[in-house]
């Protein structure tokens, strides 16, 4: 029961009242009581470059950044982002106007959409969605519109998953999101390479957003924190389609690109309007954060695409140990081509409910696992999927690969 004071008022402000423990929570203390392998929570069981461990290492002796930052970020760091954002994206920023240095992608979230959201406006967020989305539109007064991705039909194109074996692909529904523009919709929040599903939004799809985006003046709040993790097809920023730069915030992060999610350094790419918009929330969220990491960040940024292939690479290996383990153990898997998750099907298993499932598997076979119906408000849409992290050690792949197949097929794999 939540808690209230003696007069009977919910201490939780009503805005909030929805979200209580996150499953995260949940299933991360399953793990630890259980000893199951935690393929829940989405963070890598190794830290990322050396090189650029020393880098705070040396920042932190020599006194860079053990005192509050600049607001808007280091220099060095903002120049960095901007030159990743044409190295890797032809996309030109300015970095004293145009780049806003954040705690992690999370703050830039909730700062776009404090600043740009009035209480009663409409956001569009793609469902399942990351679960910050639906706090941050609540925190703003704001009214969230879920549009849901689906899987496409089986043995149909696989788009940007490369199509063949890589089952269906989640796709947006370009229909069932113009029907959702209103004219209280204030901006669509995407995001590409999308968390859960793993799918990577196609040019076909973007350009149809754009022009949607365009026609009924929309802002476009972009979170983009897996745009290295793509093993199929192409990250497209929405930003460089016409028309977009001058109503985009982008937003990304070191977390997932060099394996420092504990670090929270993020950023926001955007027009000056827009970048001095969230500054002026963020302003009064964390003012600055992680000063040392800034500068070390600024030093990852310029690694050479050798390192980026690496990840990638290391990660579609992985990518497609699991996908095979977990087809293997009998769940429809829809293999992702992008992020570090996978999103399963279990109803091949006879079973229905994720959440059940999930609660039941650390038990059963000694993996954690995350429910998808979490990420969803259409509960129905996400019933029966469950998602799996695959940014472990190939050691713990494997051995979650085996649990599984003994516990679901007992051993039958
Ligand atoms: C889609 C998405 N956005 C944002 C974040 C959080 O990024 P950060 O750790 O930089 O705050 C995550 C982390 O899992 C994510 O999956």
């Amino acid at each position: 029961m939540a808690a209230m004071t003696a007069t009977g008022r919910p201490l939780l402000n009503r805005r909030l009242a929805e979200f209580g423990t996150t499953v995260f929570a949940e299933m991360s203390a399953l793990a630890v009581a259980t000893g199951a392998i935690n393929l829940g929570q989405g963070f890598p069981d190794t830290d990322g470059p050396e090189e650029v461990r020393e880098a705070a290492v040396r920042a932190l002796r020599d006194g860079r950044g053990n005192q509050y930052p600049p607001g808007p970020g280091i220099p060095e760091l903002r120049a960095a982002v901007a030159e990743h954002q044409r190295r890797f994206h032809g996309l030109s920023y300015d970095p004293d106007t145009e780049v806003l240095v954040t705690a992690g992608a999370t703050e830039a979230i909730a700062a776009a959409l404090l600043a740009l959201v009035e209480p009663g406006d409409e956001v569009i967020a793609l469902e399942p969605y990351y679960d910050s989305y639906a706090a941050c539109v609540a925190m703003a007064g704001g009214t969230r519109v879920p549009v849901t991705l689906r899987p496409g039909p089986a043995g149909g194109d696989g788009g940007g998953d490369g199509g063949g074996d890589g089952g269906p692909r989640y796709r947006l529904d370009l229909d069932e999101l113009r029907d959702a523009v209103t004219p209280r919709t204030r901006l669509l929040l995407l995001n590409t390479p999308h968390n859960p599903t793993g799918t990577v939004l196609t040019r076909a799809e973007l350009t149809a957003v754009a022009e949607l985006a365009v026609e009924r003046d929309l802002l476009v709040v972009t979170d983009e924190v897996y745009e290295h993790l793509v093993y199929e097809g192409e990250h497209l920023p929405i930003a460089a389609l016409p028309g977009m730069r001058e109503r985009t915030v982008t937003i990304s992060s070191a977390g997932k690109t060099f394996s420092f999610t504990g670090w929270k350094v993020g950023w926001v790419t955007a027009a000056p309007e827009l970048v001095a918009a969230v500054r002026s929330a963020k302003q009064y969220l964390t003012y600055v954060s992680a000063g040392p990491f800034q500068y070390a960040v600024a030093e990852a940024l310029a690694l050479p695409d050798a390192y980026y292939r690496g990840l990638r690479e290391d990660l579609r290996a992985k990518r497609d140990l699991l996908v095979a383990g977990l087809r293997a153990a009998g769940l429809t898997v829809h293999r992702p081509a992008g992020t570090y998750f996978v999103t399963t099907d279990i109803r091949p298993l006879g079973e229905s409910d994720g959440m059940a499932f999930c609660r039941s598997l650390p038990e059963r076979c000694g993996v954690v696992a995350v429910p998808n119906v979490v990420f969803y408000d259409h509960a129905a849409e996400g019933a029966h999927f469950v998602r799996f992290a695959f940014c472990k050690r190939e050691a713990v792949l494997e051995e979650a690969v085996r649990r599984l197949n003994d516990g679901l097929r007992g051993g039958a794999a």
